[in-house]
């Protein structure tokens, strides 16, 4: 059996919101015994009948989380994270490990310096992938895998305890040094696929038609160009392979931001397309496309009042 230093806390898990990646790390994380509660708007307990990708069924039952919290992910949307750590802040035990997981990225270097020194912050990009199909059921619909980085160096004083609880809660779990280049290619893919499925109001493998081949080479090659300019090479040929892998292995699958504008709700945009428009200003490099996309995306969302 593992034993860890003595400095490492054994950690209680906190899954801040009720979204289907969160509760698929709650469900997994009980289902092998560790202590897991909620911190949900309203302080409420939730049951969950979860069904795993083997069809198995099981009953899970979370109460509200009780502060100081020790151990807190935080799978929220990318334009709710800072408003949400600023409620947490409060909650958090002066050596809580906090770790961020959502589309897009900018949002690491608005939660740093929030933080105590002794406050760890992580971030987990994942791929697996899950569905609620009702309040109080969820389904494990993809098996995948995460990525996980210390952000900070409170951070890396409690790897082990918090790689292995994300190694039972969404694993297998690679640890890396710089999460960076990992959210420049997960950023690429949902540079082209978010929007072009919002706007077309497609499945994902519907991209994989010929009339969107010009507008993907174009994406692609503006995340490239910016990505390269912030010190992360991604070669544009093998990108374009990469994101129509993803189109091929999801073809059935709706993107959440075709789902959020399917549902008229806000989306992660700005995070994404928005993202990459704002470095290519910073290091001039134009980026018409995404700023097409950008505009297109944010004007659905004014037209049901967003
Ligand atoms: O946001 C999403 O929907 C997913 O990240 C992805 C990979 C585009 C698949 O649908």
């Amino acid at each position: 059996m593992a034993s860890y230093p003595a400095t490492q806390l054994d950690l209680n898990w906190t899954i801040v919101g009720q979204g289907a990646i969160g509760l698929l790390a709650a469900c997994r994380l009980q289902q092998q015994s560790n202590t897991v509660t909620l911190h949900l708007r309203q302080p409420n307990s939730l049951d969950i009948m979860f069904t795993a990708t083997d069809g198995q069924q099981q009953q899970y039952y979370f109460s509200p989380a009780v502060a100081p919290y020790q151990a807190v992910l935080v799978p929220i949307k990318s334009y709710d994270v800072l408003a949400g750590i600023k409620e947490l802040i409060p909650l958090l035990s002066t050596q809580a490990q906090i770790i961020l997981s959502h589309n897009g990225m900018g949002t690491i270097e608005q939660v740093l310096p929030l933080l105590l020194p002794s406050q760890g912050l992580w971030f987990l990009t994942t791929t697996h992938a899950a569905l609620k199909t009702s309040a109080t059921t969820l389904q494990h619909t993809g098996q995948g895998q995460s990525v996980l980085a210390p952000l900070n160096l409170a951070a890396n004083k409690q790897s082990s305890a918090v790689k292995q609880a994300m190694t039972i809660a969404l694993g297998p779990v690679q640890l890396a040094t710089d999460i960076k280049p990992f959210l420049w290619q997960k950023l690429l893919i949902n540079a082209v696929i978010n929007p072009l499925t919002a706007i077309n109001n497609c499945k994902n493998g519907d991209l994989l038609a010929a009339k969107y081949t010009k507008t993907i080479q174009q994406l692609v090659t503006e995340v490239c160009a910016v990505s390269q300019a912030t010190g992360y090479k991604m070669a544009i040929e093998e990108s374009v392979q990469r994101v129509r892998h993803v189109m091929q292995a999801t073809a059935t699958n709706f993107s959440s931001m075709q789902q959020d504008v399917y549902h008229q709700r806000q989306t992660e945009i700005n995070a994404i397309s928005g993202f990459i428009v704002e470095q290519g200003r910073q290091y001039a490099i134009n980026t018409p496309v995404n700023l097409q996309l950008q505009q297109q995306v944010l004007q659905l969302q004014q037209s049901y009042g967003l």
